[in-house]
C-alpha cells in the first residue's frame, strides 16, 4: 500500500489530437492531477507519436504537471528540448540509455524531475544504484507503444517489489498501461500512487472525462 496522496494522469496519446489543447484543458478541468505526455519515436517503440514542439504548443493550454514519458532511444540529446518545451517530470527508459545514471543527473541538471520507466520484461533490480536518485519509478503494465492494451497482472508483484525497495524516499510509483477501474485497486494495493490511464480517461467526449476519472479515483480507494 502507499500512503501518498493518489494521483489520476491521463495520458494525452488517447486524446483527439485535431484539437490537443481543448483536449488538456477539458480533462484537468475534468479532475486530471498530471497530463502524461507519451513521446515515442518509432525506434524504441514501433509506433510514433509527437516531439517537443508539439508538446511546447500545449504548454500554454495547462499549468498542470507535464509527466513526460519517453518512449525514445537514443535519449540524452532531447532531454534538453523537453526540459525548455515545459517538461515537469522526465521519465526515461532504463531499457533506452547506456548510462542510466547519467541521464538522471542529466534530467535534474535541466531542472525537472527525473523518472526511470521500466518495460515489463525489465527486473526492478536495474533500480537498485540509483534509488537515491530519482523522483518517480513508472511501471509499464503493456509493451510500450500504443494505449488501449490489456494489463498485464504479472506486473503487480513488481510493484510490490519496488514499493519496497523506496522504503521511505519521496519516489512516486506511477502505473502506466491498460489502467482501468477495474484494476486500480490492485494498482493501488500494491503500492502504486500515480495512475497513468489513456482510453479509460479519454473514453466518450469531454462531457464524460471527469466521470471517467472519478471511477478510477472510486476504484482505486475501494
Ligand atoms: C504506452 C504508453 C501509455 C498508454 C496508456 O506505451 O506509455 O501511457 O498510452 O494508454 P492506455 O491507458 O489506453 O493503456
Ligand atoms: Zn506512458
Amino acid at each position: 500500500m502507499n500512503n501518498r496522496p493518489l494521483l489520476i494522469a491521463p495520458s494525452i496519446l488517447a486524446a483527439d489530437f485535431s484539437k490537443l489543447g481543448d483536449e488538456t484543458r477539458a480533462v484537468r478541468a475534468a479532475g486530471a492531477d498530471w497530463i502524461h505526455i507519451d513521446v515515442m519515436d518509432g525506434h524504441f517503440v514501433p509506433n510514433i507519436s509527437f516531439g517537443a514542439v508539439v508538446m511546447k504548443s500545449i504548454r500554454k493550454q495547462c499549468e498542470a504537471v507535464f509527466d513526460v514519458h519517453l518512449m525514445i532511444s537514443p535519449v540524452d540529446v532531447y532531454l534538453e528540448d523537453f526540459a525548455a518545451a515545459g517538461a515537469n517530470i522526465i521519465s526515461v527508459h532504463a531499457e533506452a540509455t547506456t548510462h542510466l545514471d547519467r541521464s538522471i543527473q542529466a534530467i535534474k541538471r535541466l531542472g525537472c524531475k527525473a523518472g526511470v520507466a521500466l518495460c515489463p520484461a525489465t527486473s526492478e533490480h536495474v533500480l537498485n544504484y540509483v534509488l537515491d536518485e530519482i523522483d518517480l519509478v513508472l511501471v509499464m503494465t503493456v509493451n510500450p507503444g500504443f494505449g488501449g492494451q490489456q494489463f498485464l497482472q504479472s506486473q503487480l508483484p513488481k510493484i510490490s517489489r519496488i514499493r519496497d525497495m523506496i522504503g521511505d524516499r519521496p519516489i512516486h510509483i506511477e502505473v502506466d498501461g491498460g489502467v482501468t477501474a477495474a484494476n486500480a485497486g490492485a494498482c493501488r494495493a500494491a503500492g502504486a500512487d500515480v495512475l497513468v490511464a489513456g482510453s479509460s480517461v479519454f473514453r466518450g467526449d469531454a462531457s464524460t472525462y471527469a466521470t471517467n476519472i472519478r471511477a478510477l479515483r472510486d476504484a482505486a480507494a475501494s
